[in-house]
């Protein structure tokens, strides 16, 4: 999907230079304004943001995300979208400032910014573009631990004895102790856990984790409401747990008890960014009478009840075939295909990484080349995508090889996915396609009935038959969407909607687990680290907790510290940062070393 006919820097520059004059003089009033901030950012999150956050209509521009603003080459080749100081050399300036109205952005059937809005969006550029302080941080109270430690406890008490053991928890403590994460930061994340959970579930009814205490930072799951069980799901997921601490407390030793397990409760944004990708995705998929998703789609396709020979020879699959220019994913030629299925439905797609011989669904639009349908016009492909109904109605992803092999990530010659959910532009089965795929079946125009329809052969024959025309194909791909967006509304609508939102359409949220697990792959300043610690910002916190260390203070420890530094933190002390990565390995044996917990290691 990347847009190779985005407009020229330099003509844009030349056409801005003409034209916004008026506003320029506008905007040399505005520098150094007080509200400039507030009013400059603004105006992205009002006219942009819709298209270049929530969704992504141009590779990589997420106007929410500041870093990924300033990129310097944030698609091969390409300038920055934005520089601070210089509207003229920033690509969002340009667009936004451009005369014509067809390079205009937004495009001219959208709400337009006023000349006002436009200069504070010119000034606060020229004035260095930082993105406004957030408010809300003084109202928060620090939350150490113990203290989660003891909410958990307290809400095991109030659980029936005999159901303890299969209750779990989602923290979201640490994010909250860290004044740089929002308010909607935290919405999404549970909006994320709930959606997330039930995507892996096999039961019928979704059900929304309970919300534990009045900050909403402890959500709790009884596991069999997903089908999971305590040693298969929950054993896979804290195996790969890298922030497990054993606490020196009473609570710590009743929670393990209660629950009869060493970690009952993981961190919200990990398992928003851990469980979706393979492959723990492909074990935590959870569906009846399966241990995970099946390793090739012949056993899925037996699994579903779904015939794709049958339903090809019946006239019950229904097809649609386009063009590689009109595939918002793929390059070359695709077809996709609806089969009625046990659950549901079952859509898969046909791709391929040329568009020569065989490979040509124009020319040969009667494929699958297996046995049972025949092979004279069968087209070749390479691979397939695959979705599925869950009996909750939120939805399972595979992909394939031709041959119906599982694959983890899709050959980059066939598939990209420019918003690089899931962390590249490799397309990873389970979070990628839970990006793309936010609202479940995505609308498409097959131009292969057409190219049929003055033709009378066999072959024209049996293309009216599986290639519906658009404007009925297009009412089942409505009717999938709502059962699944009805799904998605009660799995996450509360949870994503904030104070001034309650009638805001679930269409109009970015999809959370994506949201919240880019958050979680960024980079970790000094300040992140110290409150993913838990280190309080106060000394009477840090007495209060009986932690050694505030967060003020981390700095001093690293510096004096060799163990730490050898532990990769050492470009901390010098405002440098450390990757996430680096940051999973070295959690345990920091958190020991300042005597925060002996790390908790499940095998
Ligand atoms: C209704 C959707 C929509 C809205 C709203 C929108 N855009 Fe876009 N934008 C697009 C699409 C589609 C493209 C890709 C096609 C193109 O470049 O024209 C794009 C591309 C871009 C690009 C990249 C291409 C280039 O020329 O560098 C920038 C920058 C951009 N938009 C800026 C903005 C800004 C700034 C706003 C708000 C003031 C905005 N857009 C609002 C849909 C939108
Ligand atoms: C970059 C965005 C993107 C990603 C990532 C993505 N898809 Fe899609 N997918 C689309 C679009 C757009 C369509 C509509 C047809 C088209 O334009 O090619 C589609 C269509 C499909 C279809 C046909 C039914 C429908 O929705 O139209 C299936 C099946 C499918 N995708 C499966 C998957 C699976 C499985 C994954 C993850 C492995 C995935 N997709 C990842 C964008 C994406």
């Amino acid at each position: 999907m990347y847009r190779r006919d985005a407009v020229s820097t330099k003509l844009l520059v030349v056409i801005s230079l003409l034209l916004a004059t008026e506003v320029s003089s506008m905007a040399d009033e505005k520098r150094n304004d007080e509200g400039l901030a507030e009013r400059g950012y603004a105006v992205l999150t009002t006219y942009c943001q819709k298209c270049h956050g929530d969704n992504f209509e141009y590779s990589g521009l997420d106007v929410r995300d500041r870093p990924s603003l300033l990129k310097q080459e944030p698609n091969p080749g390409e300038a920055p979208f934005m520089v601070p100081n210089k509207p003229e050399a920033s690509r969002l300036w340009l667009r936004a400032s451009v005369a014509d109205p067809d390079q205009r952005m937004p495009p001219k059937d959208q709400p337009q910014p006023s000349a006002t809005e436009l200069a504070d969006l010119k000034a606060w550029i020229e004035a260095g573009a930082e993105f406004p302080e957030r408010k809300i941080v003084e109202k928060r109270v620090f939350i150490g631990e113990r203290t989660l430690l003891a909410t958990i406890a307290a809400d095991l008490q109030t659980i029936p004895a005999g159901q303890r053991r299969d209750v779990r928890y989602f923290s979201l403590q640490h994010l909250w102790n860290n004044p740089s994460v929002s308010e909607e930061q935290l919405r999404f994340t549970r909006a994320a856990v709930s959606k997330l959970i039930n995507s892996l579930s096999s039961e019928a009814n979704i059900v929304v984790p309970a919300v534990v205490d009045a900050d909403g930072l402890v959500l709790r799951i009884n596991l069999r409401d997903y089908g999971w069980t305590p040693d298969n799901q929950w054993f896979q997921l804290i195996s790969r747990y890298p922030y497990g601490l054993k606490v020196n407390s009473p609570d710590a030793e009743e929670v393990g008890n209660l629950t009869n397990c060493e970690i009952p409760y993981v961190r919200a944004d990990w398992f928003a960014y851990t469980a979706p990708r393979p492959e723990l995705y492909h074990k935590l998929l959870t569906l009846p009478g399966l241990n995970g998703l099946p390793t090739n789609v012949q056993a899925l396709e037996s699994y579903l009840e779904v015939s794709i020979v049958k339903d090809f020879n019946t006239n019950e699959a229904r097809r649609a075939g386009f063009t590689g220019q009109k595939s918002g994913v793929s390059d070359n030629n695709r077809i996709v295909e609806r089969h009625r299925a046990l659950l549901g439905y079952y859509w898969s797609s046909y791709d391929s990484g040329g568009n020569e011989e065989r490979q040509n669904f124009f020319k040969f639009p009667l494929g699958p080349k297996v046995e049972g349908i025949d092979p004279r016009f069968a087209f070749d492909h390479d691979g397939g995508e695959f979705i599925f109904s869950l009996p909750n109605r939120l939805q399972g992803y595979m992909l394939a090889k031709a041959n119906g092999e599982r694959l983890d990530a899709g050959p980059q010659n066939i598939v990209t996915d420019p918003n690089q959910f899931g962390g590249s532009y490799d397309i990873l089965n389970g979070i990628s396609c839970m990006g793309c795929h936010k609202h479940g079946i995505i609308p498409f125009q097959d131009s292969i009935r057409d190219i049929f329809k003055n033709k009378s052969d066999d072959v024209a024959e049996k293309v009216r038959r599986i290639y519906p025309p658009n404007s009925e194909f297009e009412t089942d791909v409505q009717n999938d969407q709502r059962t699944f967006l009805a799904a998605l509304e009660s799995a996450c609508g509360n949870f994503m909607r904030g104070p001034d939102e309650k009638n805001r359409d679930i269409r109009l949220f970015p999809d959370p687990i994506t949201v919240i697990a880019k958050k979680y792959d960024a980079v970790l300043s000094l300040s992140d680290v110290a409150r993913e610690l838990g280190l309080p910002e106060d000394q009477s916190d840090a007495d209060k907790f009986q932690i050694l260390t505030t967060a003020g203070n981390l700095k001093i420890v690293i510096q004096g510290n060799g163990r730490l530094q050898q532990l990769e933190l050492g470009p901390l002390s010098i405002e440098q940062t450390i990757t996430r990565q680096q940051w999973e390995r070295a959690f345990q044996p920091v958190a020991n070393e300042l005597g925060l917990g002996i790390p908790q290691i499940v095998f």
